[in-house]
């Protein structure tokens, strides 16, 4: 038995998004994108000012075995790098068929969702919102907005993550500034 096999409760700050007791942050600064926006001499601006946190993940150490669920916080930073708003890396699971859910619970953003066949989606995210990304649909969130994007998410615990051809290829879609709202453009239209 370890310590997840009996139940157990996790109280989470809905303002800041932390969850006590969380057994794990992954924390990503600025300088943990390199490579994923199409301006790297603003990221690079943005890390030689003090690198400052994108993201943070918090989590329980659930067993990563079928049959249990991985749940987190995620709070994604406002900020632009270049016209381009602050984005999560973005992954697929390891375990392709296992979809997630996402409840926002602060802010505004969209979630990105992609397909290795070449189809996309976007959802908006806002308070009290959910986003399913069904099995097989990479997803990245981002954050359109000028507070802190934080979601609950619960997903099979064995998936797993892969980041795959997102690293090189990003996503079909960036979601970037514009004086009449956040908007969806080309890759190519910002090299
Ligand atoms: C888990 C999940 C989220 C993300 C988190 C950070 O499957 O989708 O917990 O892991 O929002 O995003 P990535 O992992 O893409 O850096
Ligand atoms: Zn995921």
């Amino acid at each position: 038995m370890t310590a997840y096999d009996i139940p157990f409760g996790v109280e989470v700050d809905f303002e800041t998004g932390a969850m006590e007791a969380a057994d794990r942050v992954i924390v990503r600064r600025a300088s943990g994108m390199r490579g994923y926006y199409a301006d790297a001499d603003a990221l690079e601006q943005i890390i030689s000012s003090g690198d400052p946190i994108h993201y943070r993940v918090y989590e329980k150490a659930i067993p990563e075995q079928e049959g249990h669920l991985l749940f987190c916080m995620s709070v994604l930073e406002p900020g632009r790098v270049g016209r381009e708003f602050f984005f999560t890396k973005g992954h697929y699971h390891t375990v392709a068929d296992t979809a997630e859910t996402y409840l926002c619970i602060r802010g505004q953003g969209i979630m990105l969702m992609k397909t290795t066949d070449g189809r996309w989606a976007a959802e908006s995210m806002r308070a009290g919102r959910m986003v399913y990304a069904p099995p097989f649909w990479a997803h990245r969130s981002i954050n359109t907005g000028p507070e802190p994007l934080i979601s609950f998410c619960v997903y099979p615990a064995h998936a797993g993550h892969n980041y795959g051809d997102i690293e090189t290829e990003g996503f079909p879609k960036r979601v970037i500034y514009s004086p009449s709202g956040p908007s969806l453009a080309d890759p190519a239209s910002l090299c």
